[in-house]
């Protein structure tokens, strides 16, 4: 499908990264059909989308008279079927390989033959994902960042079979959005998680060992090499266990020592300890 035939996008989940994604869309001037399994979960991701264009409002980058606008462009619903008007779809259900390849058969049933599907997911195999649908030269990858209507990146993945035209129109797509696409192979991780991760993994390491405290690994990272938060206060943000889990992805996906998952980190993920979201991580956020 051409990048002008695209008009109308279904975005599948309205939890954390699928209602940004909706909001990017529908802020680009998209009609947008947002899919989710219960009514509560859609108002709940339209509930966050009003926020986040308030925030967008107050700072600046969105006129006032455009919030209705973007909002009225956004269609919520529970129905399956909705999905045969879309032009092109995403996929943002939960990191869960046997949930996604129900979801995106289904979804592959309803759509138009000619529509792009993507998917969203941190670290199952595209290539794996785009053979379970009968479209496998119209799917690839398209991996927003947290908070998605902030993060500038979209880091677009080309499974084995992905075409060269499907890749086109979502590039082009991308920067409809106002995001900057980058071009990725399919391989476990990705760039972004292959890189991070490990990074994520030795700081855990580095406090296992007593090499040095959360604080000072972070110290270490922010005022040494301009990160702007540390990778601990980065992982506390991400969840300890989603970090785990993408660990354990590299580590079976190459078969490489050198991704083992650091053994604080599988630790602290039994305790419960899971960052941010369970009150405590590397960092304590009971208050
Ligand atoms: N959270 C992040 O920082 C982040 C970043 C990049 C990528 N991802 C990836 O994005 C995907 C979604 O993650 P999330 O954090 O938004 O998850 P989430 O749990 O916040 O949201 C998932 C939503 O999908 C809905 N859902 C479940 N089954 C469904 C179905 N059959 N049809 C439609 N909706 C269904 C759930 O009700 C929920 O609202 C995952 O693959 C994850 O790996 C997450």
């Amino acid at each position: 499908m051409s990048i002008d035939a695209i008009k109308t996008v279904a975005v599948l989940g309205a939890g954390t990264m699928g209602n940004g994604i909706a909001h990017v869309f529908a802020r680009a001037g998209f009609s947008v059909i947002l899919r989710d399994v219960e009514q509560r979960f859609l108002d709940r991701g339209m509930q966050t989308i009003s926020g986040n264009l308030d925030r967008e409002i107050k700072k600046g980058k969105l006129a006032e008279a455009e919030k209705p606008k973007v909002l009225a462009r956004i269609a919520p619903t529970a129905d399956g079927a909705a999905l045969a008007k879309a032009d092109f779809c995403v996929e943002a259900v939960p990191e869960n390989r046997e949930l996604k390849l129900r979801v995106l058969k289904e979804a592959d049933a309803t759509l138009r033959p000619g529509v792009i599907l993507a998917s969203n997911t941190s670290s199952i195999s595209i290539t794996e994902l785009a053979a379970a649908t009968s479209r496998p030269d119209r799917f690839l990858g398209m991996h927003f960042m947290n908070p998605v209507p902030v993060m500038m990146l979209v880091e677009v993945i080309r499974g084995m079979q992905t075409s060269d035209d499907a890749y086109a129109t979502t590039m082009e797509l991308c920067k409809k959005l106002e995001k900057t696409p980058v071009a990725v192979n399919d391989a476990p991780g990705f760039v972004s998680n292959r890189v991070l991760m490990p990074m994520i993994n030795e700081a855990a390491y580095c406090v296992m060992e007593g090499v040095a405290t959360a604080q000072a690994v972070d110290d270490v990272m922010k005022l040494g090499m301009n990160h702007p938060m540390g990778p601990l206060t980065l992982a506390d943000l991400i969840g300890l266990d989603v970090c785990l889990d993408i660990m354990e992805v590299l580590y079976a996906g190459f078969a490489d020592s050198k991704y083992r998952p650091c053994p604080l980190l599988r630790k602290m993920v039994a305790a419960g300890w899971l960052g941010r979201k369970s009150g405590r991580g590397f960092y304590s956020y009971q208050d």
